[in-house]
């Protein structure tokens, strides 16, 4: 694979990589003090939480005292509308970006100018630890709008001095001949529309493997280590994987290291992390899988403590930045879980195994069913373009057999033609639930 030297000399690092974790753990506890008190003051929400669980700001002494302040949720969000979570006059609000959410009302976020710096600054510190240097090209294909990714990629991109090709999703044909015709080194892109990518190299004619790109920086969605393998193997280049939500900022709130690609350092100087028992609420000890909370710990507009992620994951000691923790790559939200029969079943256990499978392309849809009173599940993968008619059948039983005997829940596999299920330009939606 492309080689790309080793990790950052030191002097390329920003001051808050180069903390030790002592002096880390001083700043997390001043910054959260200052941030606990200024959600408390000007947050109407936070004023009515901390008093119901009779928690002053005064309150958190130590970071593990956080655990006794309120979770915040979505639902929050969605009860404050448009602009009651925001902690500044809407005069200093720069930006709002918004997630659609499946239902309902939109969540609304908001930035100052120093949000929006401190934004840039994370972004351009991921895209450097994911192997990118002034100079590089970068095409940003996550989407432009009120999505985090399009922009969020761009201010960072733009910030670590680097050139940006701001293409936004769709218009697969012309992605391709825009890559082709500016040779950009990096791609940030969600993962799911990298493969209508390199696809589309092939039907242009194309060994992806030839194209100018280097490094993939991935995120947006879950994916897995087989799927990293699948990139990295058709396209010659570093998947590496980047995580961040709206709530909480946008894309840069962690990203993986490309010298490990081993987890994902969450930015600690401005992120506080917890994992807490989805069901209880209690914090678990590092090492521990849970759902993923974090407290804000510089956001002036919108700061946010204890936001429930929904995402599943456990926290990891620092590697290629030993001051940050690690978390491991998100296996899926707690909502993307499906229960088949008594059995939790998620979206990127069944990637796993379909990339590994012979004969079976990536794309795959997961149909929910119900026959009598029997959830089904059925998965619909295409086959690759150079799998013969009569090797279909023996692969969809061998993605059952191995399902059965990994996940342990029987599935229908139905192997459909090359290019038939519909592609994603941003998030891809992978479960169809047909059981109502
Ligand atoms: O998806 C921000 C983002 C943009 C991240 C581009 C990375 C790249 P939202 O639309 O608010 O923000 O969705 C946030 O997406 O809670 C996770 O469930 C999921 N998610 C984001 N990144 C990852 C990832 C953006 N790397 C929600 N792996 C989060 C798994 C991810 N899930």
């Amino acid at each position: 694979m492309t080689s790309l030297g080793s990790a950052p000399a030191p002097e390329l690092l920003d001051s808050g990589e180069r903390l030790s974790r002592d002096a880390l753990l001083d700043l997390q506890l001043q910054r959260l003090r200052w941030s606990l008190r200024h959600a408390c003051v000007n947050v109407a929400h936070y004023r009515r939480a901390f008093d119901a669980a009779e928690v002053t700001p005064d309150d958190c002494e130590t970071l593990a005292d956080l655990a006794r302040f309120p979770l915040t949720t979505k639902l929050d969000l969605r009860d404050n509308y448009p602009f009651g979570m925001f902690a500044v006059p809407r005069s200093e609000v720069r930006r709002v970006h918004a997630s659609s959410g499946t239902t309902g009302r939109p969540t609304v976020v908001g930035y100052t100018q120093d949000d929006l710096d401190t934004w840039a600054d994370l972004m351009a510190r991921s895209i450097r630890a994911a192997g990118g240097r002034p100079g590089d090209m970068v095409h940003v294909a996550y989407g432009y709008g009120l999505f985090t990714g399009g922009l969020g990629a761009h201010y960072g991109a733009e910030r670590l001095g680097c050139t940006v090709v701001p293409v936004s999703g769709g218009m697969t044909p012309r992605q391709v001949q825009l890559i082709r015709d500016f040779e950009p080194a990096i791609i940030m892109v969600t993962p799911s529309y990298m493969l209508a990518l390199i696809d589309e190299f092939e039907r242009q004619g194309v060994d992806p493997r030839t194209c100018s790109l280097r490094i993939g920086i991935f995120g947006a969605e879950p994916w897995t280590e087989a799927m990293r393998a699948e990139i990295e193997q058709r396209l010659d280049m570093h998947a590496v994987d980047i995580y961040g939500l709206s709530e909480v900022m946008g894309p840069g709130v962690s990203q993986e290291c490309v010298e490990t690609k081993d987890g994902l350092h969450i930015w600690e100087d401005h992120f506080y992390p917890e994992v807490i028992d989805p069901i209880s609420g209690d914090v678990l000890p590092d090492g521990a899988i849970g759902e993923l909370v974090f407290t804000s710990l510089t956001k002036q507009a919108l700061p946010m403590v204890r936001y429930r992620t929904g995402d599943l994951t456990r926290l990891l000691p620092g590697t290629a930045r030993p001051a940050f923790r690690r978390m491991e790559k998100v296996t899926g939200r707690s909502d993307d879980m499906i229960i088949l029969r008594g059995v939790n079943v998620f979206p990127t256990q069944l990637e796993e195994l379909i990339v590994r499978t012979p004969g079976l392309s990536p794309h795959f849809q997961l149909i929910l069913g119900r026959e009598g009173r029997l959830d089904t599940l059925t998965v619909r993968v295409e086959a690759r373009p150079d799998c013969p008619d009569e090797r279909r059948d023996p692969a969809a039983q061998a993605l059952a057999r191995e399902v059965k005997g990994r996940v342990g829940v029987s599935v229908a596999v139905e192997v459909v033609d090359p290019d038939t299920l519909e592609r994603s330009v941003g998030k891809l939606q992978r479960v169809i639930d047909r059981r109502s």
